[in-house]
């Protein structure tokens, strides 16, 4: 069984969120993967600017394509996180291999990719009627906290 979840971001846009989330995921333990297309080159300055080191990129994956990151991920529990989500996410139990799955800023996931995995794992952090969206890095935030503080902060302190 892996140690940690695996974060995934579906052709992200906006640098200085992703910057974020390598930072979190290197916080946590949390392996972050990245599929293209991107918005932003890796070496992007808007990127940096979240302070990164060397190390915190030293478990990001990138891949070309939605099949070849599906196909990494084939045997693992994943979940849609999503604004259209039909579970909430604070009532799931989870497990520390379990995969999330994260949308594009401006598109948030395709209808495909949130059918692609049953009903109980699309996912929704609850926001007041009306409201649009989270920002994805505070998305990505909450949710892989609530995910790691149920399995005991596993190597944090
Ligand atoms: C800025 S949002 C995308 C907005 C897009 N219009 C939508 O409704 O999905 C970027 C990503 O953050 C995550 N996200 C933001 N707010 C969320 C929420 N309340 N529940 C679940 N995921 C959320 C999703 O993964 C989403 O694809």
């Amino acid at each position: 069984m892996a140690s940690m979840f695996d974060v995934i971001l579906y052709q992200p846009e906006i640098p200085p969120n992703t910057g974020n989330i390598i930072r979190l995921c290197a916080n946590t333990g949390a392996r972050l993967h990245l599929v293209k297309p991107l918005g932003f080159s890796l070496d992007d300055k808007q990127l940096m600017r979240a302070g990164l080191d060397y190390h915190e990129f030293a478990t990001l994956a990138v891949y070309d394509n939605w099949t070849d990151c599906a196909k990494r991920f084939k045997d693992r529990r994943m979940f849609a996180v999503s604004t259209k989500g039909t579970q909430r996410f604070d009532l799931v139990e989870y497990a520390s291999d379990d995969v999330f799955l994260f949308g594009p800023e401006t598109r948030g996931l395709p209808a495909e990719l949130i059918h692609a995995v049953g009903e109980s794992q699309r996912i929704r952090v609850p926001m007041l009627p009306n409201s649009r969206s989270l920002n994805l890095s505070n998305a990505v935030a909450v949710v892989v906290y609530e995910a790691w503080r149920q399995i005991g902060f596993v190597n944090g302190r």
